[in-house]
């Protein structure tokens, strides 16, 4: 029987450990603080940017929400940033992405303060995660490895192939795979033999944004999949519908385990980036994060 992996019952339960983190925290004073930064009107941003800060409030957090037009200056989003960098209430800063074309993203993610870059997305917190070191971890892949190592335990000397070389998410989920001893594989759109690639794997990860390309016949029997694919389709009754990257009807056939979409991988990620943010917290008031965190 192919074991679908619940993200959402995970994630729930981690949101449940990081409030009792928190209100260790907020006994000794602290109150973890994250803002989150939002330019322009784009729908899906709008909806994300919501729900984190439902559930940074419901985490015993503070949120701030910071909401500019889109017609922005860089200059004008730096400012802004400057202040966040400064403000000791602010222990987290996420500048939600895409951001409108006039505005460069690297020169904005690398202006947060890396100690407070709970999307990991700072070069100083790359370089951390390309040389093995604590640091700051990018939310999806960090909630990807956590959902693998609560199904598989030890992933050692697993074949990993991830499909997608984003910096958000395929990149830091290829080094977190390696940490973990896995013997990794960067797949993408040039790849040759793509489907070959990914039936060599024990585990695959797919996030290329193109919807259910992976398909059945692409799995190894047995395989753990991970979809991280969000794509909204047209489905048979005329209504949208979310799909993954994965043909879920065909490749849970064939994989050991597998993510649902939605209530896999994505969950996850609002989860991660609490987590992340008492992490930052703790590491700016001197205290142990493992000290504070659920394991
Ligand atoms: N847009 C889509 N995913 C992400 C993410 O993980 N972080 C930020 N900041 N923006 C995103």
């Amino acid at each position: 029987m192919t074991h679908i992996i619940d993200g959402k019952a995970f994630a729930t339960h981690l949101r449940e450990q990081l409030t009792t983190s928190v209100s260790t925290l907020v006994k000794q004073g602290i109150t973890p603080g994250l803002a989150v930064v939002l330019v322009g009107d784009d729908p899906a941003s709008q909806v994300y940017v919501r729900n984190k800060g439902k559930q940074t409030v419901a985490a015993g957090m503070q949120s701030f929400e910071h909401r500019l037009a889109d017609t922005t200056s860089q200059s004008e989003l730096l400012e802004l940033i400057a202040k966040l960098n400064a403000d000791p209430d602010v222990n987290g800063i996420l500048v939600q992405l895409p951001l409108p074309e006039q505005i460069e993203e690297s020169a904005v993610i690398n202006a947060v303060d890396p100690a407070k870059d709970v999307d990991g997305f700072h070069l100083h917190n790359v370089g951390l995660l390309n040389t093995g070191s604590p640091g700051l971890v990018p939310c999806t892949p960090l909630g990807c490895i956590m959902l693998l190592r609560d199904h598989l335990g030890d992933l050692s000397g697993a074949r990993a192939v991830v499909v997608g070389r984003s910096n958000i998410v395929g990149k830091p989920m290829a080094s977190l795979l390696l940490k973990e001893n896995c013997t990794v594989t960067i797949a993408h759109s040039r790849t040759r033999d793509l489907a070959d690639e990914c039936r060599n794997a024990d585990i695959l990860v797919a996030a290329v944004g193109r919807p259910e390309m992976i398909t059945g016949d692409w799995v190894k029997p047995g395989a753990t999949v991970i979809d991280v694919g969000i794509n909204r389709i047209e489905g048979d009754n005329g209504k949208s519908r979310l799909v993954g990257d994965v043909e879920f009807e065909t490749a849970s056939k064939v994989a050991g385990a597998i993510t649902p979409v939605p209530g896999g991988v994505g969950p996850m990620t609002i989860a991660c980036l609490l987590r992340n943010t008492v992490e930052a917290t703790c590491r700016q008031n001197g205290i142990d994060p493992g000290t504070i965190l659920p394991d």
